[in-house]
């Protein structure tokens, strides 16, 4: 089994290059389904997610292919079924991003439904409900979505009970090709659904007013393939802001859009670290002393839920007492219990966590419970007394593209190693 070592103590200085976004990239190859040529993908992340949904796609008869790192060519011509193995979709709960796109283009779609996960039940009704509205006929059997359109897609006025930011990207791909316009209300406005409706929009879509809570799209007879570059991950790169934050270092992350970094950018200010913005890149430098800061989670551009565990981690560290709010996820403290391991102080109570800081970490065996959490244990381990040892991987592997080669260009003592 693979594990990560981390010796604490070091500094991180230096620039880091951010990847292409998990969670851009996932929606936009699941609306590539629906282009009747083919698209060409820049700054992909070579994820194990991006494999996924690709095998997914090659499973109903799609052409995948990356000829380089960074690069994905996809070729939907060839599409010829709309129900794609169960194993496969059990595999990552974004595949079910491509029913939307299988509505769109062959009318209907058999999928499993997705899986909870470590951070919650994570049920799909607000996708289900947009797609009933726009004259979808949806049976449930035996873990099986059976998707019909007997009439066509036709436009609907939809209000999302949540701005569920899968909700909006899936029944706005389906709403791309229906017949008449869809206005979607109290949809998620993260810049992951604006990255989607500019390549929709290459494609020859008609969507306006992506990145705010009304998106109106007016359906079109057909989406051609297009090129398309993926927006950084601003996940990825706010979790390199928080570690030159705690380690007291000084690093340009590179490859950013500041205005998709507003909440960390103004807690790492409130902390005390120093945040320099440029265009299209961010220094943050480590005073060598953090205050405890509080955090509520909410939906963009409200403090990212997905920033939650890695902020913890540099609370836990910083001076003072500390609070975090999770209002999106309703189990994701996860990470609390492997923290508290490392000898964090942190108490929690329902969707609410209280630190204690400075605590004083040291490394030990810990694993990541879940992708972000598994980015918070390598941050605690990067200022812990010791080695911190890292289990279950594949998580990690899911959103963070090269991390072990990244930290370690920063100056970090980390490597992968088989135990
Ligand atoms: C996307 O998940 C992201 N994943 C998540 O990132 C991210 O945490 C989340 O949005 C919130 O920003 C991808 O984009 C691939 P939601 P998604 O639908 O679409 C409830 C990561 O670490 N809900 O906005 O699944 C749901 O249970 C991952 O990169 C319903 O009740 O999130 C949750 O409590 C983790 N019914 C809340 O809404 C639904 O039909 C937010 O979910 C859909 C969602």
């Amino acid at each position: 089994m693979e594990k990560l070592i981390v010796k604490g103590g070091n500094r991180l200085v230096g620039t880091v290059k951010t990847s292409g976004a998990k969670n851009a990239v996932l929606p936009i190859i699941a609306a590539s389904i629906m282009g009747v040529t083919p698209s060409h993908f820049d700054e992909v992340p070579m994820l194990e997610d991006v494999r996924t949904i690709s095998e997914v796609l090659k499973s109903l008869g799609i052409k995948v292919e990356s000829k380089e790192k960074n690069v994905l060519d996809i070729d939907s011509t060839t599409i010829n079924s709309y129900e794609p193995p169960c194993e496969l979709m059990r595999n990552m709960r974004a595949s079910f991003f491509i029913m939307g796109p299988l509505l769109a283009r062959m009318g209907k779609a058999r999928i499993h439904m997705p899986g909870g996960c470590a951070i919650g039940a994570r049920p799909v009704d607000i996708h289900l409900k947009g797609f009933e509205a726009l004259g979808v006929v949806l049976k449930q059997e035996d873990g099986f979505i059976e998707a019909t359109t007997p009439n066509g897609l036709k436009g609907a006025t939809i209000y999302f009970d949540f701005p569920s930011v899968g909700a909006t990207e899936n029944v706005m791909m389906a709403a791309a090709l229906a017949e008449g316009v869809t206005i979607l209300e109290n949809a998620a406005e993260e810049p992951e659904i604006v990255a989607l409706a500019n390549y929709l929009n290459k494609m020859g879509a008609k969507v306006r007013g992506a990145g705010t809570d009304v998106i109106r799209i007016e359906g079109v007879k057909e989406l051609r393939g297009a090129d398309y570059t993926i927006i950084p991950d601003r996940i990825e790169a706010g979790t390199y802001m928080i570690a030159a934050a705690m380690t007291g270092g000084d690093v340009i992350i590179d490859n950013v859009l500041p205005e998709h970094q507003k909440p960390l950018i103004a807690k790492l200010r409130e902390a005390g670290a120093i945040v320099e913005e440029d265009i299209d890149k961010v220094r943050v430098i480590g005073t060598g002393s953090l205050k405890g800061v509080s955090v509520k989670t909410l939906p963009y551009p409200g403090f990212p839920t997905d920033m939650q565990a890695q902020i913890m981690a540099m609370m836990v560290v910083s001076e003072g007492n500390s609070r975090v709010t999770e209002t999106v996820f309703e189990n994701r403290f996860m990470h609390v219990a492997e923290l508290n391991r490392m000898g964090a102080k942190i108490t929690t109570a329902d969707r609410s966590a209280n630190i204690e800081g400075p605590a004083k970490l040291v490394g030990c065996d810990v694993r990541a419970t879940d992708l972000r959490a598994g980015a918070a244990m390598i941050l605690a381990g990067l200022v812990a007394e010791g080695e911190t040892r890292i289990g279950d991987l594949f998580h990690i592997d899911r959103g963070y593209e090269d991390i072990v080669e990244k930290l370690r260009n920063l100056g970090a003592d980390i490597e992968r190693v088989d135990v």
